[in-house]
């Protein structure tokens, strides 16, 4: 019988295109694509979103500084991400972009129901904008009363007439929903800002401009363009169908998970579901909003010279090396600190050491004992425990996005396997001539390997699909199926083993 496999949606922000990117988009980005990669081994069927955000003055503005059409600088720059992902084996299912008539019919049809629903309205407005963040300050949430909290610049003094979203109306709704979906924003410090916003009171705001020329016009009144945040926050919808693919729709929607920077839960926690609902529609399942990477203490940024491409890191380190130390080198939650000399020696101390030396050994007295053949794994090896320990401890903590710690517990195998062979010393056994002993030994340390190739499989694909092949398994980890293909023993004996080359070369200071 076959069963019906559960929807799993999950979202990166789109990016802007006035920017080209940098570690910190491929933060979020690589998370979601971890994320994806698991549910997809569980069988779920998976919808992973990313893409490109592409009205607005701040693309404008940069386009116009070029002297290019903002469409053209925004499919240039577009292309520049879509690259970087593919460089980073990020394996989204679609890619998004703003300017798409997919997108405009969307967000045209979700304005006409806020409007026909009497939620948007039209009124004018005086105030302070940023256009770093495309937001209206409050005076008193300044730095200094006149400059961006986030970006440092001077905010500009703006008269608009224009129509009006009705936030003010939604402030019982949303605490509502957050009071009857307490986990519908992560983690639980981001969940009390929000709600600190919503008590503070909210204030209608401003979804359209006639100002510019560069967003989708309004369908009632083509002299407005869509304001870009209540554009882009749409894309979410578009990707899945909306508005005239109901049943698309309805599978996937509420989205499970929307990954996010602090610097966007505002926009994502108070105003989108707000939005959603006057639209008649069901707020996000979760918005999940992890901390800035910091370089040097500050958060990148264009004015600050400070950002860092992901190519310049996959040059060193590979692909796998740039997955795994983001997500693995500090909380998913927090800021963190990014330093070169910390990637080299979590590089060095996790993946040259832990595990590539855990399979070149394994490997190599595979085959220089036991002829390159899988020898018959016992179903009671001392390893049994812990590996299924380490599944259950994956399992458990990426369900609550806790990277580290996950990764980490597959990172314990490791070590406790790395342990058991300098314990059993297979090396004397064989000499000894013991080679019944070898094989129960070797063939615990090969099927304790392939657990591992399985698990560190969404973070370190490349190596683990390597590892699986020298094991002489067919097909690769991922496309395996979760829990089944994580029980104990299911090496085929006999099969032919193959050492290689270093899976993860150690990285000399200061070499590269
Ligand atoms: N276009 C909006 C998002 C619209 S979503 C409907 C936007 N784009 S952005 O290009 O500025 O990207 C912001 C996102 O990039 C952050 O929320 C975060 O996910 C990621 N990051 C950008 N800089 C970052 C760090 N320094 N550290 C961690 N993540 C960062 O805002």
């Amino acid at each position: 019988m076959e069963t019906m496999s559960e929807p799993f949606y999950v979202t990166t922000p789109i990016y802007y295109v006035n920017d080209a990117p940098h570690i910190g988009h491929a933060y979020t980005t690589v998370a979601a694509d971890v994320l994806a990669r698991w549910r997809r081994m569980w069988g779920d069927d998976v919808v992973f979103l990313t893409g490109t955000d592409e009205h607005g003055l701040k693309v404008q503005r940069s386009a116009e500084a070029r002297g290019l059409a903002p469409l053209d600088w925004a499919t240039t720059n577009s292309d520049l991400f879509r690259q970087a992902w593919d460089d980073l084996d990020i394996t989204y299912d679609d890619y998004i972009r703003t300017t798409e008539p997919r997108h405009r019919a969307a967000v045209q049809a979700m304005l006409q129901r806020v409007y026909d629903a009497g939620d948007i309205e039209l009124d004018s407005y005086e105030g302070l904008y940023c256009v770093g963040c495309e937001l209206y300050y409050k005076e008193d949430e300044l730095e200094g009363g006149t400059n961006c909290p986030i970006h440092g610049a001077p905010v500009e003094h703006v008269v608009e007439e224009n129509y009006f979203f009705r936030l003010s109306r939604y402030e019982d709704r949303l605490l509502q929903h957050y009071a009857d979906h307490p986990e519908a924003v992560q983690p639980a410090g981001k969940r009390n800002e929000v709600l600190g916003l919503i008590k503070q009171g909210l204030q209608d705001f401003s979804i359209s401009r006639t100002s510019i020329s560069w967003g989708i016009p309004l369908p009632w009144d083509a002299e407005h363009v869509a304001y870009v945040w209540f554009d882009a926050l749409i894309n979410y919808c578009t990707a899945v169908g909306y508005p005239d693919d109901r049943e698309q729709f309805t599978r996937y929607w509420p989205v499970n998970y929307h990954l996010i920077g602090k610097d966007i839960l505002r926009q994502h926690a108070v105003y989108w579901p707000a939005m959603l609902m006057a639209a008649g529609e069901e707020p996000p399942q979760c918005v999940f909003a992890h901390g800035y990477l910091l370089v040097g203490g500050e958060k990148m940024s264009k004015t600050r010279l400070n950002q860092i491409a992901p190519a310049d890191l996959v040059a060193d380190f590979g692909v796998d090396g740039f997955r795994y130390h983001f997500l693995v080198d500090q909380r998913f939650g927090p800021d963190g600190d990014f330093s070169y000399e910390a990637m080299v020696a979590r590089y060095n101390a996790d993946l040259a050491n832990n595990f590539g030396n855990l399979a070149n050994r394994v490997l190599n007295m595979a085959v220089n004992y036991c002829g390159g053949i899988v020898p018959d794994t016992r179903a009671d090896g001392p390893l049994v425990q812990q590996a299924s320990d380490a599944f259950a401890a994956l399992t458990a903590l990426l369900g609550e996005l806790d990277y580290a710690g996950g990764f980490g517990a597959v990172w314990d195998l490791i070590r406790h396997t790395n342990a058991y062979i300098e314990d059993q010393a297979p090396w004397a056994l064989n000499k000894a001539g013991e080679t019944a002993a070898v094989a129960a030994v070797l063939g615990d340390c090969l099927e304790t390997l392939r657990i591992v190739a399985l698990l560190a499989s969404p973070i370190i694909p490349q190596a683990a699909a390597e590892l699986w092949r020298r094991l002489g398994l067919p097909g690769r980890p991922e496309d395996q199926r979760l829990p089944e293909v994580a029980a104990w023993g299911q090496l085929p004996p006999g099969a032919n083993l193959e050492k290689g080359t270093p899976l993860f070369p150690r990285i000399e200071s200061g070499e590269a």
